[in-house]
């Protein structure tokens, strides 16, 4: 029997009653797939192959002496929860279309991939999800990636010796085309943020019991079934048991300064005073920054950051329809567009993203966010959440506006606010806050089973 991908229990992942196909499958998926691997310092390579037999050589030597599984994974987490000491590095591998072609698949072969968004490459999306054209791109994503290495760890150093072998590893018909170097932080509650300061990675969908268990869900089920984020390997010896996810990479800079500026902008055009005025950045994310989700209070309130709501008792006058976490999970429906973010902040600051400094203590450019996110279909998940909710200013309801931090597209329609938090009266129609994030490219990947880069 294949692993039943559909069950909507949690997995128990060490439980002696696992079937023999689910404890394949988890000897040989990838780790941070169905359970966040740590990754506070984070190495990501873009490589070419451009040999056959080399690029095949390296995947499978990478595979062998340095990648652990999931299963791997979740035993060092338990080990680590017990007091027996820190687990190792995260090493994953994604591999693109064009990539999957330089390994030696023919183009037929490809085509067994199911994801049409796959299939086509970033590069030809554009239009979709409405992204700057490739031209405007950093280099290194102007050219046909085949693979990404993510190497992560709780640490800077293991990062680093990681980095240097595989690289040394690297044979030389391949080439690195960039590297982007990501770096976690935390506000001083100690949960990790954003570079709009604002708590982030909090709500994701839950695979593994032990996580689902220490979750509170009276309004909202955090536990998903395999099938949001798994799909069989195509090429794997066995794809009952071998599977794999789709990766989406994206670089997308955020120009802080700016967001600031509209935070207090908003703020004074609604006439927000005090700690009211926190209210204007919580109604563009849907969360204030300490995460107190808006749709449950008018103020931040402090401790634990809750996830177990919904907005089914908001007509919009708590958290606006467009509020970024009320239209990438609008939670009363859509459950199968949910997918597992991964990602992690990039760039180097000299403020504290999280206190009250000026706009003009802020940076512009040049740091943000390697958004990263598994996917069981990238056209059913990635593609139509960024075009679909994000990028659309009609959706759930007529004008409430494109996502204020993550929709592209033209935003000419004009908006309104909730003046008091939880009263009807509305603010003047005005024009959408402007676009603060910048796509500055990305790639779709694979990320395949182990037994398939093992047998490479
Ligand atoms: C949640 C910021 C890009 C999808 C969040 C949260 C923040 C945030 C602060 C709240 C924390 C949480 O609920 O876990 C950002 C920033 C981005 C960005 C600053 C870009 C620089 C994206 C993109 C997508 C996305 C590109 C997908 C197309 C989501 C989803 C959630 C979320 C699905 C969780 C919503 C929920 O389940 O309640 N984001 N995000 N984000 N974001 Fe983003």
């Amino acid at each position: 029997m294949p692993v039943d991908l559909t069950n909507e229990r949690p997995l128990a992942w060490d439980s002696a009653a696992l079937d023999a196909d689910t404890k394949a499958m988890l000897d040989n998926l990838q780790p941070n797939i169905l359970r966040a691997h740590v990754r506070e310092h984070l190495s990501v390579l873009f490589v070419r192959f451009n040999d056959v037999a080399e690029g095949r050589a390296f995947l499978r030597r990478l595979a062998t002496t340095k990648m652990k599984s999931a299963r791997q994974h979740l035993q060092e987490i338990r080990d680590f929860g017990a007091g027996r000491g820190p687990g190792t590095p995260y090493v994953g591998v994604g591999i693109s279309k064009a990539g999957y072609r330089d390994l030696g698949h023919s183009v037929e072969d490809v085509r067994t991939f199911d994801d049409p968004v796959f299939r086509d490459g970033m590069k030809r999306r554009t239009a979709e999800v409405n992204d700057p054209p490739v031209e405007e791109w950093e280099r290194t994503y102007q050219r046909e990636i085949h693979a990404v290495i993510l190497i992560g760890d709780a640490e800077g150093g293991p990062v680093d010796r990681l980095r240097e072998e595989i690289l040394g590893d690297l044979p030389e018909s391949a080439r690195l085309l960039g590297e982007e170097r990501g770096q976690g932080m935390r506000n001083p509650a100690g949960d990790g943020i954003e570079h709009f300061g604002y708590v982030d990675g909090r709500s994701q969908p839950l695979f593994v019991k032990d996580e689902v268990d220490k979750e509170p869900k009276k309004h909202w089920d955090p536990a998903f079934p395999l099938s949001n984020v798994l799909v069989p390997d195509p090429f794997a010896p066995n794809p009952k048991r071998h599977h794999g996810s789709y990766l989406v990479f994206r670089k997308l800079e955020q120009n802080v300064r700016a967001f600031k500026e509209i935070e207090r902008d908003l703020a004074d055009s609604l006439g927000l005073k005090g700690a009211d005025r926190e209210r204007a950045g919580a109604m563009l994310v849907g969360r204030f920054k300490d995460g107190t989700p808006l749709t449950l209070k008018s103020r931040p309130a402090g401790g634990p950051v809750a996830n177990d709501f919904t907005f089914d008792a908001d007509d919009g006058s708590k958290c606006p329809f467009s509020g970024h976490v009320r239209k990438t999970n609008p939670r009363s429906f859509g459950r199968e567009v949910v997918m597992a973010r991964r990602g992690q902040t990039y760039g180097e600051r000299a403020d504290d993203p999280w206190d009250d400094s000026p706009p003009e203590e802020r940076p512009s450019g040049e740091v943000g966010l390697l958004f990263m996110a598994f996917n069981a279909s990238l056209l059913g998940q990635f593609e139509f959440m960024q075009q679909t909710w994000a990028n659309n200013p009609d959706f759930e309801m007529p004008a409430t506006g494109h996502d204020p931090v993550i929709g592209q597209g033209d935003r000419d329609i004009k908006v309104r606010f909730p003046k008091v938090w939880g009263k009807p009266e509305m603010s003047v129609p005005q024009p959408q806050v402007p676009q603060t994030v910048t796509m500055k490219g990305g790639e779709y990947f694979f990320a395949p089973s182990l037994a398939y880069l093992r047998n490479l």
